[in-house]
């Protein structure tokens, strides 16, 4: 992984559309959580912990990534530990795709008028280059 791992533009998409549903995040972990048990009910059983903690969990940990997308240096060893942590959930690769699907649809569905094309290009590209260095280091 090079650390020229998102251009600035696509770093300000992501932070600026985060930034819009900050004040709302509470509405985006809700929205993603009922949307991923919706479309793929068999990981509900995988989440043993209580589901308001869980959300708060994620999206905490959302805004420390977006927070430092310009950092790889910190990002990504960060990244590598929450990935073997999620072997241990019984996360598969297969699911990454899955979750990135959820979380692009339900950006999407809360930023609404301000999911432009050049928003959800970023978006798509900060998720799959992180996850393919989650996978690719926990995997391996
Ligand atoms: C970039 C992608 C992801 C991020 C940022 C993320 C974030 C998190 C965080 C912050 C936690 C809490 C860890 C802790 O308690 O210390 C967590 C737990 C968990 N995540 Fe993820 N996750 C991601 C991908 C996935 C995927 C693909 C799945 C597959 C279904 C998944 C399923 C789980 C499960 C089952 C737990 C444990 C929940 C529990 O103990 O109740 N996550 N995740």
């Amino acid at each position: 992984m090079t650390t020229e791992f998102l251009s600035a533009d696509d770093i300000a998409h992501v932070r600026t559309s985060f930034d819009r549903i900050w004040s709302g995040a509470r509405r985006l972990s809700d929205v993603f959580y009922e949307h991923l048990f919706e479309a793929v009910p068999e990981v509900r059983p995988m989440f043993r912990g209580d589901i308001e903690e869980q959300k708060r969990k994620f999206i905490g940990t959302l805004a420390v990534i977006v927070g430092s997308l310009e950092n790889p240096a910190v990002l990504l060893p960060a990244a590598e530990k929450l990935a073997q942590q999620h072997v241990d959930y019984g996360v598969t690769p297969l699911h990454y795709s899955v979750v990135g699907t959820v979380l692009l649809a339900s950006l999407a569905r809360c930023l609404d008028g301000h999911w432009t094309p050049e928003v959800a290009d970023a978006w798509t590209k900060a998720y799959r280059v992180l996850t393919a260095h989650m996978i690719a280091t926990a995997y391996a």
